[in-house]
């Protein structure tokens, strides 16, 4: 009896420990937050602070504050953040004054279309939890730190319409768990890092309006889940690669504005789940492959402005779901095919600036609906 009393008394004061510290630890988890949240808004240039009036201490119950019902920001049940979400607001500020390290269990960040400026800090990488960041659509410059690639559990990556520069780090290569990955309208230069082709699960990779020089690297043929690839408006040298042959759930293979070259490699026919081909505007050369016909779900097929060069291979004419088909400004010679009559759903269709010869397909005459550019002088 007595030593059981002894042993009462020894655990009563670890159990009071534990009864006193397990509350007041969370609330001193969530005030840190809330504190992190109001030094970041502080920062905002101060006509942008009054849209966030529900980021705001209680004054008479600091202690008791929890930023969980704050505009945008949500919690998991032991009330701490794991989402921050203020999209469209107009916020004018940077990141540099974001205490990264304040948000343990931070998952999702969307910051979408503001005015946010300065830099991406290296710091986010102190965001471990971390799958969703969206910072498109802001005024964001320098470099993309690449200790982004640090953020193993990033599935969602957005940078684009931002001004960052520099090259795209190869460490993004390590963020295998990434769908997304969209950089569009940047002035990022330098190539596309070979690294890419290991993120497996990728399904849409965007990469246009950049200054992306070098060849297209041939490890992305490994990106077996890819659904659209647009690398478009970059400077983009050497051949399409065969690889890409690879990617069989590919839906737009959108590669326009570059300065590609080379022959259009046989191995696209094997993209059945193509509807969008864009090539156009590159310096592309030899024949247009006539296997192209078993690319049935083909709806955009923009091949002008390169130095394709043969016939147009009379196949065209099963790609019935073309509305529109584009060839002008190569040096095709021969006939127009009577079978491009067949392509019922065209609206549009240019063939200008060849040496074809022969007239417009008679079922196409009086298609009104059909914007056509067959011979423009
Ligand atoms: C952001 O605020 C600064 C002043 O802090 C101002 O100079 C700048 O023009 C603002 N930017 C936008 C896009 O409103
Ligand atoms: C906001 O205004 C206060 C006082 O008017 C000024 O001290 C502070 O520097 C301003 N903050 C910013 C970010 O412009
Ligand atoms: C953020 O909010 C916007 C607007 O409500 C919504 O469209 C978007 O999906 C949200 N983002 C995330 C990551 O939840
Ligand atoms: C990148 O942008 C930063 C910030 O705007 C600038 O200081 C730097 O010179 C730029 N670097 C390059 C290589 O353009
Ligand atoms: C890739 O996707 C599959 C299926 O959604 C998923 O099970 C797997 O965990 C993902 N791989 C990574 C590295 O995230
Ligand atoms: C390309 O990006 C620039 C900004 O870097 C933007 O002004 C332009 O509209 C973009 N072009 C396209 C076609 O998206
Ligand atoms: C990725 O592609 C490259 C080049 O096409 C190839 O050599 C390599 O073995 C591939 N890697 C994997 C993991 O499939
Ligand atoms: C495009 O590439 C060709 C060689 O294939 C080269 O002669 C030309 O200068 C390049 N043009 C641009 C704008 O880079």
């Amino acid at each position: 009896m007595a030593k059981k009393l002894n042993l009462e008394i020894l655990l009563l004061p670890v159990f009071l420990v534990l009864l006193i510290s397990s509350k007041p630890y969370m609330a001193s988890a969530s005030i840190e937050e809330a504190n992190a949240l109001l030094n970041w808004k502080a920062s905002f240039a101060n006509q942008t602070q009054s849209r966030l009036p529900s980021w705001n201490l209680l004054s008479h119950k600091p202690s008791t504050t929890s930023p969980c019902t704050w505009f945008g920001i949500f919690c998991n049940s032991a009330g701490s953040v794991i989402k921050i979400n203020i999209t469209s607001f107009g916020l004018n500020g940077t990141l540099q004054e974001f205490s990264f390290s304040s948000f343990p269990n931070l998952k999702y960040v969307d910051l979408y279309m503001n005015s946010l400026f300065g830099t991406i800090p290296s710091q986010i990488a102190s965001l471990p939890k971390l799958i969703y960041l969206d910072l498109s659509t802001n005024h964001f410059s320098g470099e993309i730190p690449p200790e982004i690639g640090l953020l193993t559990n990033l599935q969602v990556l957005y940078l684009f319409e931002n001004q960052l520069n520099g090259s795209i780090p190869h460490e993004l290569g390590r963020l295998r768990s990434l769908y997304d990955l969209v950089l569009f309208s940047n002035q990022l230069h330098g190539p596309i890092p070979t690294s890419l082709g290991n993120l497996n699960n990728l399904t849409y990779l965007y990469l246009s309006n950049n200054s992306l020089s070098g060849s297209i690297p041939l490890e992305l043929g490994n990106l077996t889940n890819l659904l659209e690839l647009c690398i478009e408006i970059n400077k983009l040298t050497g051949p399409i690669p065969t690889t890409l042959g690879n990617l069989n759930k590919l839906t737009w293979l959108i590669a326009s504005q570059n300065n590609l070259s080379g022959p259009i490699p046989h191995e696209i026919v094997n993209l059945i789940s193509l509807t969008y081909l864009w090539l156009w505007q590159n310096q592309l050369s030899g024949h247009i492959p006539k296997e192209l016909e078993n690319l049935i779900s083909l709806t955009h097929l923009l091949l002008n402005q390169n130095q394709l060069s043969g016939f147009i291979p009379k196949e065209l004419g099963n790609l019935i779901s073309l509305t529109e088909l584009r060839l002008s400004q190569n040096q095709l010679s021969g006939f127009i095919p009577e079978e491009l009559g067949n392509l019922v759903s065209l609206t549009s269709l240019e063939l200008w600036q060849n040496q074809l010869t022969g007239s417009v397909p008679s079922s196409f005459e009086n298609d009104m609906l059909l914007k056509k550019d067959i011979y423009k002088s």
